[in-house]
């Protein structure tokens, strides 16, 4: 189980709550040192989330997009099923009935993806409302995403090997 230990995860769960479910425009910036901190700050999210939420999660390789589905996994008790769907573009969960606002869960990764017409011929744009979307990769289908997507930067440390800045926002 995934302890609140860091206090700024604890000061923004208002305002990821809120954010969940409208459509304003916010810019949030949380430092990460750790797995478990990255986690816990999914954690927060996974709890607000419904099944028309969409997560968009960029930054490089290795920066903790996968870590962060991780932590929703454990939320969702699922953690043992999540793997990257790199090959199989996204990766659908259900979800126990005892979470009342998530049926399914819907991991993208689009690293592959070399353009938005291959993603509306491939993969569509049903799932956004079919269930919950976490999408690795996601900015390349910027003009396509509902007015609720949030999108979270990450961003590595350059010296601090732990460390992540998260900058999650909406326009
Ligand atoms: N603060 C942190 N948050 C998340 N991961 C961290 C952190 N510090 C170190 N790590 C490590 O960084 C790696 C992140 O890997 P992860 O697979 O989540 O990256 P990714 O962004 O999904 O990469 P890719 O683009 O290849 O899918 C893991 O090995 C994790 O242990
Ligand atoms: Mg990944």
């Amino acid at each position: 189980m995934i302890y609140l230990e860091n206090s700024n995860i604890k000061d923004i769960e208002e305002k990821i709550k809120s954010y969940i479910s409208n459509t304003k425009s916010f810019n949030i910036n949380i430092t990460s040192n750790s797995q478990d901190d990255t986690k816990n700050i999914a954690l927060v999210f996974a709890k607000y989330l419904t099944n028309n939420s969409i997560l968009i999660l960029n930054g490089e390789l290795g920066c903790g997009k996968t870590v962060f589905m991780s932590g929703i996994g454990e939320y969702f008790n699922i953690s043992d099923k999540i793997s990257s769907p790199t090959f199989t573009i996204v990766n659908e969960y259900d979800i126990d009935d005892k979470f009342k606002s998530v049926s399914k869960i819907f991991h993208f990764d689009l690293y592959r993806l070399k353009s938005v017409y291959e993603f509306l011929d491939e993969i569509g744009t049903d799932y956004f409302s079919e269930g919950a979307c976490v999408i690795e990769w996601g900015e390349i289908i910027n003009e396509l995403l509902p007015s609720n997507a949030i999108h979270i930067d990450f961003l590595k440390d350059k010296e601090k090997e732990n460390t992540r800045y998260l900058k999650i926002w909406r326009n």
